[in-house]
């Protein structure tokens, strides 16, 4: 053959197998096993994480009493107040993270012109005047109808310290504490359940060894006093930043139960702490390893797991992920530590398959944190002065909230693979529940970029009646919300399926989930 014959030979044939790939589907099949429910999903599943860093507290929920361009509730933003009863949210952890082991509660209650300013060495080195506080935060997750979920200072704080907090916050009581809330407009405590007793105590929490901070945490439960008002406190042991199995394995060996109900995990989708890449533009290849880190969860919840079944067999104590979610360089021209990144699709993808992964783990995960909820890593909200937008990891929480507090119904997955280069990944993600009234859903994420995938979901142990569906795709991987345009990734509702007897069958586009309701 000529050369140049030659070549165009094998440009079509180039051309040919790339256009048969595109098109190409693989198939997989989701057994749901709808008579086997026994765990319920605790709906703290679903909770979020509100530092101060950044924008997430101070432009983020709240924007100050004062503010008249910005409509809020004693200076919480009303709509990102809206917002986020939309998504249910059950619990928000605060005021750190890191922040939390620098924080002394006392500097933020009372008149706020009399209160001393911190500076956030944590993140970006800027003052805060203290502004939102105790009262500030626990006022505010009434508004939201969600529970708190305090993070102690153990780093640099002191027993006494956490003692007095848990008094002023729970203590109805005559007692100095509850006495000097009333004084600061407060009747009524708040009944606060969640305790965490310090936050990374391996790192920023004061880089102790697992040993040490067992000893420190039996110090500092034994002066937790309960004011009986909220059924009993929920005590957390600061835990492992990801496959750091030891830390799990001491805490579990030198804090009798009677002393513990969670143990933490920390775990986020990082390509390289050192090249972390763009938020929005990013290779393929740098969305098949964000996804293997998600993908992750599944080894560590699993590992961390067989370690407290070990120490726990009746699983009286839970393992908390309050954080989770994928973490990239800053937008640019933004201040590198204030971690503002926008949100992908890739990002729903994280999202959806981590919460089917804590679905599906429900026995032993009863409270996982995203991090953050505003405007810092993989953040449901984003805002720009009086502009909010909802990122596609809001509306796949959204999607996935019917889970919450439902009845967990196991699922049998035969998985298709999603391949790049000579790499593969189960493309499929799916976990199943059925709520109070009936109704089964089940949430199915295809994190293939390329390809469609034929979905099969056979429903064994009810007959299948009426079937709606809600799908969340966009055109291309790197598609995000901007304020220009904060509804061009949205839910909506999904007709790519049709019933067979007890089965659905689906074709799920590249990178989308699908939340399928059944009806018997
Ligand atoms: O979420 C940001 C930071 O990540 C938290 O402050 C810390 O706990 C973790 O390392």
């Amino acid at each position: 053959m000529h050369t140049f014959q030659r070549l165009v030979f094998v440009l079509l044939l180039a051309t040919a197998s790339s256009f048969l790939t595109a098109q190409s589907t693989a198939s997989g099949k989701i057994i749901v096993n709808a008579d086997l429910g026994k765990d319920t999903i605790s709906k703290h599943i679903y909770g979020h994480f509100s530092e101060h860093l950044g924008h997430c507290i101070y432009g983020g929920f709240y924007v100050g009493e004062n503010n008249a361009k910005i409509p809020n509730i004693k200076g919480v933003r009303t709509d990102v107040v809206d917002a986020l009863k939309a998504l249910k949210i059950p619990n928000l952890r605060w005021p750190g993270g890191c922040f939390a082991d620098t924080y002394h509660w006392k500097d933020g209650i009372g008149p706020k012109s009399e209160r001393p300013s911190i500076v956030n060495t944590w993140w970006g080195g800027v003052t805060e005047d203290n502004s939102f506080g105790t009262h500030d935060f626990l006022d505010m997750c009434e508004l939201l109808g969600t529970e708190p979920y305090l993070s102690a200072n153990v780093g640099s704080g002191t027993v006494k310290e956490l003692a007095d907090w848990i008094q002023y916050v729970n203590h109805d009581g005559t007692s100095p504490m509850a006495d000097l809330r009333r004084k600061n407009g407060r009747e009524k405590s708040w009944g606060v359940k969640y305790w965490g007793i310090g936050n990374e105590m391996w790192g920023c929490g004061g880089h102790m060894t697992p040993e040490f901070y067992a000893n420190i945490y039996r110090q500092y439960v034994t002066f937790m006093t309960d004011w009986t008002n909220t059924g009993g406190l929920f005590r957390v042991a600061s835990g492992a930043g990801g496959n750091n199995y030891n830390w799990t394995e001491v805490l579990m060996r030198d804090i009798p139960l009677r002393m513990l109900d969670a143990v933490a995990l920390h775990h986020y989708s990082v390509i390289d702490w050192n090249a972390k890449g763009s938020a929005t533009e990013y290779s393929e290849g740098q969305y098949f390893t964000i996804m293997k880190k998600a993908l992750e969860m599944e080894e560590l919840v699993q590992r961390h797991t067989t370690i407290m079944d070990k120490y726990d067999p009746k699983k009286r104590v839970a393992l908390f992920v309050d954080e989770w979610g994928g973490w990239y360089n800053v937008e640019p021209g933004t201040n590198p530590g204030f971690l503002y990144q926008q949100n992908t699709m890739r990002d729903a993808m994280i999202a959806a398959t981590t919460l089917n992964i804590f679905n599906n783990h429900c026995d032993r995960v009863k409270m996982a944190n995203l991090a953050q909820t505003i405007n810092v890593l993989q953040a449901v909200i984003l805002t720009d002065e009086e502009k909010m937008l909802l990122t596609p990891t809001y509306h796949v929480m959204k999607m996935y909230n019917v889970h919450q507090d439902a009845l967990l119904l196991p699922v049998d997955v035969q998985n298709c693979n999603y391949t790049f280069e000579n790499q593969s990944l189960p493309a499929l993600s799916a976990s199943a529940s059925r709520d109070n009234s009936g109704v089964t859903h089940i949430s199915v994420a295809n994190i293939d970029s390329k390809e469609t995938k034929s979905v099969t979901v056979e429903l064994r142990g009810i007959a299948v009646g009426t079937v709606e569906a809600e799908i969340l795709r966009s055109a291309k991987l790197q598609d995000h919300n901007t304020f220009d345009q904060p509804d061009a990734i949205k839910p909506a509702r999904f007709n790519g399926f049709k019933r067979n007897g007890n089965s659905i069958e689906m074709e799920l586009p590249p990178f989308s989930v699908v939340v399928l309701a059944v009806k018997r």
